[in-house]
């Protein structure tokens, strides 16, 4: 990953000078930008061929001179549009500037936003919005790639996206105030670039034994407790969904479940809010960790099969979330995570359509298909979750249903509920964060259709209304407890094409989830 800097003001030299500006406001000259660079620009903006118009951008090589600035290789300016952006508009200036930097082959940049100063100078959020964007912008995957084998001839040399990117350091440059915000980012920024990893693995490459050893090591990282159930404490403890999701596979299951606790997270301090009547609330999150989908004994078709080693996304943008409340530690909340994990493979033992199965606290469920077997696997964590650790609330985020495709593309993941207040909270963190949400509807109608004949509920009915029957069926499994239930099968990859957001596997959740704790563990906030 990049590393990101503040700086107060920008040194004499520097590789690539990149300068946001906002629409046709000339650039201040000031202790960022000279004289010389200033004429650059305005000159551009003369000729007509730079408006400062959003994402637009000029590349120019000034000739040295002698102002603080005009020792730079390279200037870099990218239009912000003509009026003030929010948080989104941040982030996507910094995914266009990380994109432009990898492009131009920059090794190192500061960046500067010479029309904002005085009181309207780079606010925190601003500047945390811009990193996370640069750093968001700038993630490939490149593990699996051979580097410096000789390429064929033909391959053309000017698509620079083919090279290893070379950028390291950037700073940016704004009041003292920004390094916190910076900061923040980095870490949630380093959380997403994990969770894309996780995803970009392939079944062989990430396992549910690779799901809990990352547990572990955030455990010892983080000073959290990790517990890890394998297919004996299951078969113990009577988690039937998980189990017979897992039967065709040769790989165990696991189910990670990691803790952090606000009264004992920072040693010696006794956390603020306990000390108040009542104990500190805890958050849960489940993701579903399905290492790879094939639809088991009821196949899926083999044309795009190969995507179905991100139906672990839920559970990588739990973990990767972990990581940031680790490290940052928050008051006044309890967060436990719960990555159900295992493959679903057609196998001699597998599970059949029709087979009946006991699911943990009970409940027998009739298997129609095969293929509906994220909902098995998350029920057994959600009922276990909600009678182990008695959360204020929980949130589910999974790679759940086709039909959410069908109904919101990729541009929003479908958020339902059994809780008003949680959804609209949930709702508004995603609004944010960047990652936006859309509920649809709960209800006794739909409930209906789960009606088995033989057992208390089957697993799926006719395709109708796909996303919210496997909702309804999760619901079962979390009693009266507060729930959200995040179907991110859209979004956690093909998300919204976006500057910050690179082809593959988005992370999403991640920055909704850390959004949302951090929230809630503000003074005003309560669950
Ligand atoms: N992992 C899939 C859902 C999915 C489909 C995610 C396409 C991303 C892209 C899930 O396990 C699944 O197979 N769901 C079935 C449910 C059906 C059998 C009721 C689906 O959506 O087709
Ligand atoms: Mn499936
Ligand atoms: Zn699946």
């Amino acid at each position: 990953m990049i590393k990101i800097s503040t700086v107060t003001k920008i040194s004499g030299k520097s590789d690539t000078l990149v300068c946001l500006v906002r629409g046709a406001s000339v650039p201040r000259i000031g202790p960022d930008l000279d004289r010389q660079l200033a004429a650059l620009i305005e000159q551009a903006r003369l000729s007509g061929d730079f408006e400062g118009k959003k994402g637009q951008v000029l590349i120019a090589y000034p000739a040295a001179g002698k102002g603080p600035a005009s020792q730079v290789r390279r200037l870099l300016v990218v239009g912000l549009g003509p009026a003030a952006i929010d948080r989104e508009g941040w982030r996507q200036a910094g995914g266009a500037v990380a994109g432009q930097l990898l492009k131009t082959r920059a090794e190192e940049a500061t960046i500067v936003v010479p029309d904002l100063e005085g009181a309207e100078a780079l606010t925190p959020v601003a500047a945390g919005a811009l990193a996370e964007g640069l750093l968001l912008g700038s993630y490939r995957f490149r593990k699996y790639r051979s580097s410096g084998a000789a390429k064929p001839e033909t391959e053309p040399e000017e698509n620079s996206e083919e090279r290893e990117p070379l950028l390291r350091r950037v700073s940016i440059a704004g009041p003292r105030g920004i390094a916190g915000a910076v900061d923040q980012a980095t870490a949630l920024a380093a959380a997403v670039w994990t969770a894309r990893d996780m995803a970009n693995e392939p079944g062989n490459g990430w396992t549910p034994d690779d799901f809990a050893a990352y547990g572990r090591q955030l455990a010892r990282q983080y000073n959290l407790k990790a517990t890890i159930i394998d297919r004996a404490a299951m078969a113990r403890l009577g988690m039937g969904g998980i189990l017979a999701v897992n039967q065709g596979s040769a790989r165990p299951p696991r189910l990670v479940i990691l803790e952090y606790r606000a009264e004992t997270a920072r040693s010696g301090r006794r956390d603020r809010k306990s000390d108040s009547p009542g104990k500190v609330p805890t958050l849960l999150l489940v993701g579903k960790g399905l290492t790879f989908d094939s639809g088991g004994i009821s196949l899926k078709p083999s044309s795009g099969m190969e995507e179905m080693k991100y139906d672990m996304c839920g559970g990588a943008a739990v973990l990767a979330a972990m990581a940031v409340i680790g490290r940052e530690k928050p008051e006044g909340i309890n967060v436990v995570a719960m990555v159900p994990a295992t493959e679903n493979l057609p196998g001699p033992a597998a599970l059949k359509p029709g087979d009946i199965i006991r699911q943990y606290g009970g409940k027998s469920v009739e298997v129609i298909n095969t293929d509906a077997e994220g909902r098995l696997i998350l029920a057994d964590a959600l009922a276990y979750g909600v009678e182990k650790f008695e959360p204020a609330a929980v949130i589910d985020l999974a790679t759940l249903t086709g039909a959410v495709i069908i109904g919101l593309g990729h541009h929003y993941a479908g958020l339902l509920g059994n809780d008003d207040g949680l959804c609209a909270r949930v709702q508004a963190a995603g609004e944010e964060a960047g990652e936006p949400l859309w509920r649809l509807p709960l209800g006794p109608e739909y409930r209906k259709q789960l009606k088995s004949k033989v057992a208390d509920l089957k697993n799926v009915d006719k395709r109708d209304a796909g996303t919210i029957l496997a909702a309804e069926f999760l619901q079962e499994f979390v009693g009266d407890t507060p729930w959200v239930h995040l179907d991110i099968a859209g979004t956690a990859w093909n998300f919204t094409e976006k500057s910050y957001v690179p082809k593959g596997p988005s992370g999403f959740g991640v920055r909704t989830l850390v959004e949302l704790i951090r929230q809630w563990s503000q003074p005003a906030g309560k669950p």
